[in-house]
């Protein structure tokens, strides 16, 4: 029986472009996640967009002197672009800045509100000297729990605690060090201790998530406090109550609104493909399970506060749930942070590699290889450029790509075509049946959200087919009339083996995996094709633009791929070409110039 997935992919905010240490945490997880429930048969519906509000954006936005839809509009198109260009297949890639988000947002507000889970309360809001509010995650100071010195507003990392900016001790803004001004303000509050219970009993029964995800949001929600889901600030989500429909000074907070994305994207999704409805068989079906993929800061809003939106909400009677509860999540998986030569990114400090110029100089499949085999999967690891050629070159292109290299070289020169086996020795058989074995072995990891290993596995079994062509030497079995039937029967086992890792591979290596395709003599996309498209709103909330663009994709083509591949003998092969590429030495020492320069 398919299974119904729903991938939720963190939201980017449109503020610049995306690092690697970004596309590590939850782009290139959640794509290999995708493509491998998509060749096994299932069915995927993956979603996501920029994320355009809140102080991100129009911090941003005033340094570089223009309006916050500016800014979002073109940093929409730049991280679009390169998410696209790194072979991410998103069925819906949104923005926050569309009137259906706004739509959808303003009615899980009300429904929430309705039922009383929406308190207003004055509290003490946080000031820059020059009356600007200052969001919880730009002030630090020492923690008053654990006495760690760099707790940031919202949460102290060294002891996990959640905290309100007017608690720290010696708070300063991170953005230029200064004393806020605390002040009092009104806003509205999600009333989170109401839902202390069910996201206990739901946290301790996720026996399959990560264990620190688990651990991690277990220990929050016993000191949950009512959360400020309102902001003083110009740019956002108006809120949807009548004596604040006149008023610009306050809107939802970008938290609130972002995490509604993965629904309000859903229900784009379901209108653009011109079935409105479609969403509930997402959202409103217990048999989908809903997965997320995030870098580790984003957990708590992710296990707990949207959670508890969902929660909250509950059948939305009056509004857009129409009467029937909305899934929670089944899984959240974070990764962890991605350092950069021994240092943690910060683009303030120059400290960053951009997506866009890694792609400008290497393939797409280099940088998603070595992010899943060296990425911050379980521990914050280090992007170094040095590990990078290291592992390109020793791994991806000495065992994978030379593999398929030598077996294709040898059968297009001596059969140009796919040869006809004569009967498989047992040797034959057991690299065959070694190899098929992937299917469940690299397939289950991924399913567990084991990338690593996945990737570690199907490259191990790469790398046996390697042994076995070292043993059986078919470039010493074409040399000679009377070896040729045994050389097409080693080539045949070859490269049967060879398409079945064309498919084991498909979900880290896309682009590689269409070319090998192609090179095997197959048709058609394997990888299926990404496309951007207007998208035209009629009516809906005021503010913003009446279009926008999306990416989306047609993915069918991998649908069910996910099992042993049959060859045609006979077929004609069109000339190999090398699958990757061999990086000079030199291009570490060219990499770290540009990251200093
Ligand atoms: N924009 C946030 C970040 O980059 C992630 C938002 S995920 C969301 O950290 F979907 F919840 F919005
Ligand atoms: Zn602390």
């Amino acid at each position: 029986m398919p299974k119904k997935i729903l991938v939720c992919v963190a939201w980017p905010y449109a503020n610049g472009p995306r690092h690697i240490g970004h596309v590590a945490g939850f782009g290139v997880p959640s794509d290999i996640f995708a493509r491998y429930h998509r060749l096994a048969g299932n069915d995927v519906l993956m979603v996501s967009g920029t994320d355009e509000h809140g102080t991100p954006i129009t911090v941003q936005a005033e340094k570089e002197g223009v309006s916050p839809q500016v800014l979002a509009d073109r940093y929409n198109q730049v991280i679009g672009e390169d998410l696209a260009n790194l072979g991410l297949s998103y069925d819906l890639f949104t923005r926050t800045t569309t009137r259906n988000h706004y739509r959808v947002v303003q009615d899980i507000f009300l429904g929430l509100y309705r039922q009383g889970h929406i308190l207003k309360q004055t509290a003490m809001g946080a000031f820059t000297p020059a009356g600007r509010t200052l969001p919880d995650r730009y002030i630090e100071g020492t923690c008053p729990h654990c006495g760690a010195t760099d707790a940031r507003g919202d949460q102290c990392d060294a002891c996990g605690k959640q905290l309100d900016p007017a608690e720290l001790i010696n708070p300063r803004s991170k953005t230029d060090g200064s004393a806020p001004v605390f002040r009092e303000t009104e806003h509205f509050f999600l009333n989170l201790p109401a839902f202390i219970g069910r996201l206990k009993d739901w946290l301790g029964a996720q026996g399959h998530w990560r264990s620190n995800v688990r651990a991690f949001s277990l220990k929050l929600v016993d000191d949950l406090r009512p959360r400020a889901i309102t902001r003083d600030m110009e740019w956002g989500v108006p809120i949807p109550l009548p004596e604040y429909q006149e008023r610009t000074d306050k809107r939802v907070y970008v938290w609130f609104d972002a995490v509604i994305g993965y629904l309000s994207a859903t229900v784009e999704w379901a209108a653009f493909t011109g079935r409105p409805e479609a969403w509930r068989d997402w959202w409103q079906n217990k048999d989908v399970e809903h997965y997320y993929f995030m870098g580790k800061d984003n957990i708590v809003f992710h296990t707990v506060i949207w959670p508890s939106i969902l929660m909250g909400y509950g059948q939305g009677e009056q509004g857009l749930g129409g009467g029937r509860p909305l899934n929670i999540p089944h899984d959240v998986v974070s990764s962890e942070f991605l350092t950069m030569e021994g240092k943690k990114f910060s683009s303030s400090r120059g400290v960053v590699i951009y997506v866009r110029d890694v792609l400008s100089r290497h393939d797409p499949d280099a940088l998603r290889y070595f992010l899943t085999i060296a990425g911050p999967e379980n521990q914050d690891t280090d992007f170094t450029w040095a590990e990078f050629v290291r592992r390109n070159n020793d791994e991806l292109v000495a065992n994978w790509g030379n593999l398929v290299n030598r077996v294709l070289s040898i059968a297009h020169k001596h059969f140009g075509r796919v040869p006809e086996p004569g009967e498989q020795t047992p040797q034959d058989q057991a690299v065959l049946a070694e190899v098929e074995k992937g299917f469940e072995t690299v397939g289950g990891l991924i399913a567990k959200a084991q990338f690593k290993a996945a990737l570690g596995e199907a490259m191990r079994l790469a790398s046996q087919v390697n042994l076995y062509i070292s043993e059986q030497q078919p470039w010493r079995l074409v040399k000679t009339p009377e070896t040729m039937p045994r050389a097409a029967t080693v080539l045949f086992t070859a490269m049967t083996a060879i398409a079945h890792l064309k498919i084991l591979l498909l979900p880290f290596l896309p682009f590689s995996s269409q070319r090998l395709h192609d090179m095997l003599g197959g048709t058609g996309s394997i990888r299926g094709e990404g496309r951007f498209q207007e998208v035209q709103e009629e009516g809906g909330p005021a503010g913003p633009p009446a279009a926008h663009r999306v990416l989306t994709g047609d993915w069918s083509a991998a649908q069910g791929l996910w099992k042993p591949q049959r060859l045609t003998p006979g077929a004609v092969l069109p000339p190999p070409a090398a699958l990757f590429r061999k990086l000079e030495d030199s291009v570490v020492a060219e990499e770290l110039a540009r990251l200093s320069g």
